[in-house]
């Protein structure tokens, strides 16, 4: 018997590819990618990226492509469902709490700034991105509320209120619509569409030549250099951080531990494949953020203003305070302005409503409710964290500690749980019939030996570097060892702590502890359906 009042299901194989897709690609390899790649020197970096790619983002997204279809088969779609199923014990259930809050906390954020997105669009069209014509910085600090608390809550069309609101309809629109009328159909569109505007974004941006014959260096080859040339590889990839930076990427970009591969994959059949759609859905991904997003943002900015005008710039600096000011200096720029932040409007969308539906599905079938009822509620909460991003929104710190703490360190705890669950727990034989029942492709075998020894290692390895990192606070330098909790742990209990940081990680708390006490309820409804104890066939 399941557990949900409806059943919900992709209607094809495409779609189902192209939903994990657009959950993977967001703006994570428009905006995220370039940055890391042209701070860490383009070589070194993308060593160590493909390395993690290779050990733990395909074969953990493969874990949950699995683990998904195997508990949707048996009629839970949720983590927190999909566990208790699966192991059979009563404490499972807890362990998927992370898959419950992590997508919804990180919507919380990532919406706000797909509102930015959308009215960039708009308003590179009808007053520029630029305060006066010329401050760049001014009208990001102003639209986003970076300046200061409180200064974004307004609603004209300068403003993002307007925005938010709107995006918060679209996404509830789509999700209340269900997986095939709502997701699958977002996503058979914008996946296409947002690949036509990145290439002809591309094409633009590659048949530059030298925009200013003042600085000849700063051309096509010099842009492409900048981005790629490998630097001392060596030296690069003995820095921890590094490590730590393109592990993270990884994790972000396929949305690989957010809890939501293992949810769409819970509406397949028992039939359909995991192993090839899983590896079309990654290379999708990759094809987006090396083959276009890479190539894209940072040459660029450096064709324009050159490496001084790269440097130092977040994720957020670069595309929303360089680019603007670079597509100005284009024949047309304000044209090619907006359709880069329609190309990111489209990348967001596709991810957040992805982050909707692992909340949805525990609703629905934890406590038993219909769909405008879930999705009622999961928009009261969602809302709820939106407006305090939006209201803390002084140097976008409310945004950023949540970013860090579940965006980040969130993800980096669920992929340890789910390759554990199925490399220990259910155990590898098993967890790879289960991985090839219906699979149109044999995984490589050596896979059996990364995902139970090498993909917990290297998990194990980064997170003690983290820690080492961020709690110890030290440098990573053996000559010349410094220890200081840095940036989000001093942010806590530093000599000068954050309010707004603090008030954060208690409201990340406060949402964890409501979550439990939803599974807990929900624990209830199981037992009467699905006993634990009741399940030794799989494990
Ligand atoms: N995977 C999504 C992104 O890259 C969240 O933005």
């Amino acid at each position: 018997m399941a557990a949900t009042p409806h059943k919900d299901a992709w209607s094809s194989r495409l779609g189902v590819i192209l939903a994990v897709a657009g959950s993977a690609v967001g703006l994570g390899n428009f905006l995220r990618f370039p940055g890391l790649a042209a701070q860490y020197g383009g070589g070194a970096f993308m060593i160590a990226y493909f390395i993690a790619l290779l050990l733990i983002g395909i074969p953990i997204g493969w874990v949950e492509w699995s683990l998904g279809r195997e508990g949707g088969r048996r009629g839970f779609h949720s983590t927190a469902g999909i566990f208790h199923v699966l192991l059979g014990r009563p404490w499972a259930r807890y362990l998927g709490v992370i898959g419950f809050f992590t997508p919804v906390v990180i919507y919380m954020y990532y919406v706000y700034v797909e509102a930015w997105c959308l009215g960039y669009a708009l308003n590179a069209l009808i007053g520029g991105l630029s305060v006066e014509g010329k401050d760049y910085g001014a009208f990001f600090a102003q639209f986003t509320g970076a300046g200061a608390d409180g200064v974004a809550l307004r609603f004209s069309l300068r403003d993002v209120g307007i925005f938010v609101l709107i995006v918060y309809t679209l996404n509830f629109f789509f999700i209340y619509r269900g997986i095939s009328r709502g997701i699958e159909q977002v996503c058979k569109f914008a996946m296409p569409a947002l690949i036509l505007i990145a290439m002809i974004i591309l094409v633009r941006v590659l048949t530059l030549g030298t925009p200013d014959p003042a600085r000849p260096d700063h051309n096509v080859l010099g842009g492409l250099g900048y981005m790629w040339n490998p630097g001392d590889v060596a030296q690069g990839l003995k820095n921890p951080e590094l490590w730590l930076a393109a592990a993270g990427q990884i994790f972000f970009s396929l949305s690989v531990g957010f809890g939501v591969i293992i949810t769409y994959a819970s509406y397949l059949t028992s039939r359909d494949d995991v192993v090839l759609s899983g590896l079309t859905a990654s290379a999708a991904n990759e094809f987006c953020e090396v083959g276009l997003g890479g190539m894209i943002t940072v040459p660029a900015a450096f064709m324009f203003l050159g490496a001084a005008g790269i440097v130092g710039q977040g994720t957020f600096g670069l595309g929303f305070n360089v680019l603007p000011e670079v597509f100005a200096r284009m024949p047309g720029g304000h044209v090619f302005a907006s359709i880069f932040f329609i190309l990111l409007f489209l990348a967001a969308i596709t991810s957040s409503l992805s982050m909707l539906q692992p909340g949805i599905a525990f609703l629905e079938e934890g406590l038993g409710i219909g769909r405008r009822a879930s999705v009622a509620l999961l928009g009261f909460v969602t809302a709820i964290g939106t407006m305090f991003v939006w209201y803390f929104s002084k140097d976008l710190k409310a945004l950023d500690t949540m970013d860090f703490w579940v965006g980040t360190l969130m993800l980096f705890v669920q992929a340890t749980i789910l390759v554990v669950i199925f490399a220990w727990g259910i155990g590898i034989e098993r967890g790879w019939q289960l991985m090839h029942a219906g699979a149109e492709m044999q995984v490589p075998r050596i896979y059996k030996f990364i995902l139970k020894f090498v993909t917990p290692s290297f998990l194990l390895g980064v997170f003690v570097m983290w820690l080492l990192k961020n709690v110890a606070g030290w440098n990573f330098s053996f000559t010349d060892p410094a220890f200081a909790p840095s940036g989000y742990v001093g942010d806590l209990i530093g000599d000068e702590p954050s309010w707004v940081a603090r008030l954060t990680v208690a409201f990340i708390v406060i949402v964890t502890s409501f979550a439990l006490l939803l599974i807990n309820i929900a624990g209830k409804r199981w037992e009467a359906i699905a006993p634990s104890g009741s399940n030794s066939s799989l494990t």
